[in-house]
């Protein structure tokens, strides 16, 4: 394990079996020595600033049907709600206002936000703020996704979700693992910095195929990795699967960064979910990333993808002094400015 865990320190170029190695430990003492190796390349390639973005979910209408996630189309339980155009500016605007540099735009796959009027938000945003955009819409056409680049959207995140097809296609009918692969290549395409990433401990996934998402990433030279524990939501055909474990999750963010080296990783509000201290574990074993909600409280209540999300009920200020004191209890630095990908292209 010891000339492993030096070769993790030197090079991102794991194996397939080395990684599978890296994520089957489980004694305490070899786990912990995993994530410092994480947190060691962290520090090297990445420096010890943490990026904060504003997440705003602005739509729970979905027209698909994932079977692990509350806001699927067959789940009539939920309230949907739809942000007004000037409700997400001005929700935009206030994230811009406390001083942070990225607004993420997020919504179930809502057809009526059309690439148009996706655009018309973007633009009105960044005459009022400055900022950097992310969305994380869904699957689109690579026009539409030419048109709100061309709007002015930076980045884009599309987790690949698993990268074992056949477990893509039972847990997302009428969606494909080929199609996924598409879109993600349009985005790269029409110059997005791209997100993608993975959920840990989904019912019927194996290590193997947790090895094969870390791969996926690397091999897609992703410029963002979310990575998060599979949590049921009871109104779901997977309400009675376990969650996936901290531990595992853990693993992974610290796996990632090894074999991505400079990605940002965020720590998923999932990890936040299944430990109080998940968040700050997580940037500690690799994590350079978190993402504060920035929604209007009356409609996040209702952005349930999985139950007992953190900070359901807390406002924006509130949450944000709570991640600044969080990163700096950790001896890390809040980053300024947009914080785009380290990653340089030709
Ligand atoms: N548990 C964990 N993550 C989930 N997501 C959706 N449902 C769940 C769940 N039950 C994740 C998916 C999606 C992201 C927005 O939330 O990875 O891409
Ligand atoms: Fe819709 Fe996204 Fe949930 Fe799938 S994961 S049902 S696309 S909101």
């Amino acid at each position: 394990m010891d000339s492993l865990f030096e070769k993790a320190i030197e090079t991102g170029n794991l194996s397939r079996e080395e990684i599978i190695s890296l994520l089957s430990l489980d004694e305490k003492e070899s786990i912990a020595r995993l994530l410092a190796v994480a947190d060691q390349v962290r520090k090297e390639e990445c420096g010890d600033d943490v990026h904060i973005r504003g997440l705003i979910e602005f739509s729970n209408i979905c027209i698909r049907n994932c079977l692990y996630c509350g806001l699927r189309r067959e789940n009539n339980k939920v309230r949907r709600y739809r942000m007004s155009i000037d409700e997400v500016v001005e929700a935009a605007v206030k994230v811009g206002k406390y001083g942070v540099g990225t607004v993420v735009l997020q919504s179930g796959e809502d057809p009526w936000f059309t690439a148009e009027r996706m655009a018309e938000i973007i633009q009105k945003i960044k005459s009022k703020v400055v900022c950097a955009v992310t969305l994380c819409i869904g699957e689109r056409s690579s026009e539409d996704y030419r048109i709100m680049r061309e709007a002015g959207a930076d980045r884009f995140l599309l987790r690949h979700e698993t990268a074992n097809p056949e477990l893509y296609r039972r847990l997302h009918p009428d969606m494909s693992f080929v199609n996924r692969l598409c879109c993600l290549n349009n985005l790269r395409e029409h110059g997005y910095q791209v997100g993608a990433g993975n959920i840990v401990g989904l019912p019927g996934q194996s290590v193997a195929d947790l090895a094969d998402d870390a791969l996926f990433v690397k091999e897609l030279d992703a410029d963002m990795v979310g990575i998060g524990p599979f949590i049921p939501h009871p109104n779901t055909p997977l309400a009675n699967y376990p969650s996936g474990s901290l531990d595992m999750s853990l693993k992974m963010v610290a796996v990632v960064r090894i074999v991505t080296r400079n990605a940002l990783i965020p720590a998923t509000t999932a990890v936040g979910t299944v430990d109080p201290f998940g968040r700050e574990k997580a940037l500690m074993a690799g994590a350079n990333v978190v993402m504060p909600n920035f929604t209007p409280l009356e409609y996040r209540v209702h952005y349930e993808i999985y139950p007992a999300k953190k900070c359901i009920t807390e406002d924006p200020q509130h949450s944000l002094a709570d991640i600044r004191a969080r990163i700096e209890s950790i001896g890390r630095r809040v980053a300024t400015g947009p914080g785009h990908s380290p990653k340089k292209r030709l």
